[in-house]
């Protein structure tokens, strides 16, 4: 394991106080500069995960109407997006777009026509009633993105806010051969439609990423409140408490579990540790021990806190390299990739704008 290869690291991680471990979990570029004081090859990521910032212009919209029903955060992000991107081609698609607030959103600043793709019939009906509230020719295509051949069509702009791991590659590999003029992605949820490991579109070297890599570049959460966290440790711990116990008194140690009812996790430890008991057919835990085994599970959950951080400071990195996977391919098809943040990562964590203009 890599803590008996770097053991000055791993002391120098767990005596770190709460306070500094909470900040190394979080501040990637202060992560890579502490680490590099153990690994200093580690520092080579700082320059690569520096991505230029977009100059927003946000787009002319009249009024309010656009965005009736969209919630703040959502609204903000669409908002971002569009203010950083410029119109390049003949008409619009809005790729896997739900009820599609960007798609409006630009069609109206653009005056262009827009074609929304979205798989949920519910969704492509709300949209339909929305964009007839302002007006615009607004179409939505109630179709599979991972079926569909007939659309991109050639010369039409994509934008994919969000479209999730394969759904936003289909977009880049068959919009590329149908000839769409201009990308502007915003991609997420990499893992998605990624078996055990992930295809590189491009020749993309000799990195082999695999799922759980993938998965591991989306793991960040930035928008929880100070009661969240505290929640969110407390599971954490107690369910590192249920298996640091189990190891003693059952005979699967590793054996994953099922989800524990979040119900489960808002009562009293010895009420999480029955159930589990019970559910995982086990002996019911004695009431003498309860303290102990909730204090063996806080035990590793601050270990673990501090022993992930390395794992951690590399997200960002492994990210980049699943999005220039994709700002590659595009370059050997023709375009002139570019790579900017659209937003502060305190909006979304998956803020980076991969636009490509067909050269
Ligand atoms: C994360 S949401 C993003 C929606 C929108 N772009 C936004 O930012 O508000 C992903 C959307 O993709 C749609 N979707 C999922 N699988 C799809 C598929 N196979 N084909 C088309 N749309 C799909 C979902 O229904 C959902 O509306």
């Amino acid at each position: 394991m890599w803590c008996e290869q770097w053991p000055a690291l791993t002391a120098a991680l767990l005596a770190l106080s709460d306070a500094e471990a909470a900040h190394l979990n979080d501040d990637v570029p202060d992560t890579l500069r502490w680490l590099a004081g153990y690994l200093p090859e580690i520092a080579v990521l700082l320059p690569l995960i520096d991505i230029p910032v977009a100059d927003q212009a946000a787009p002319p919209v009249p009024g309010e109407r656009w965005a009736w029903e969209i919630p703040g955060r959502k609204r903000a992000q669409i908002e971002a997006f569009a203010g950083a991107v410029q119109p390049g081609g003949e008409g619009l698609i809005d790729w896997c777009g739900g009820k599609g607030h960007l798609g409006r959103l630009l069609g109206i600043a653009w005056q262009k026509p827009v074609h929304t793709l979205e798989i949920e019939a519910a969704l492509c009906a709300d949209g339909e009633q929305l964009a007839r509230r302002v007006g615009l020719e607004h179409r939505f295509l109630e179709r599979d993105a991972l079926a569909i051949t007939d659309w991109p069509r050639p010369g039409q702009h994509a934008v994919a806010l969000h479209a999730c791991g394969n759904l936003h590659r289909r977009l880049v590999e068959h919009g590329a051969g149908a000839g769409v003029s201009r990308f502007d992605v915003a991609p997420c949820c990499y893992y998605r439609g990624v078996e055990a490991n992930y295809q590189p579109l491009s020749s993309a070297g000799q990195l082999q990423l695999t799922r759980d890599d993938t998965r591991l570049a989306v793991t960040e959460t930035v928008t929880a409140s100070p009661r969240q966290t505290r929640q969110r440790d407390r599971d954490i711990a107690w369910k590192l408490a249920f298996t640091t116990w189990r190891a003693r008194v059952g005979d699967a140690p590793y054996k994953t579990f099922k989800p524990v009812p979040a119900p489960w996790l808002r009562g009293s430890f010895a009420d999480f540790l029955a159930r589990m008991a019970a559910r995982e057919n086990l002996p019911p835990p004695e009431a003498h021990h309860l303290a102990a085994i909730e204090a063996a599970g806080w035990q590793r959950q601050h270990d673990v806190m501090r022993l992930s951080i390395p794992r951690h400071a590399c997200r960002r990195a492994l990210e980049l390299w699943l999005v220039l996977d994709l700002a590659e391919y595009l370059d050997t098809r023709g375009y002139e990739p570019r790579l900017r943040t659209f937003c502060d990562r305190q909006l979304t964590p998956r803020n980076l704008l991969l636009s490509a203009q067909r050269g």
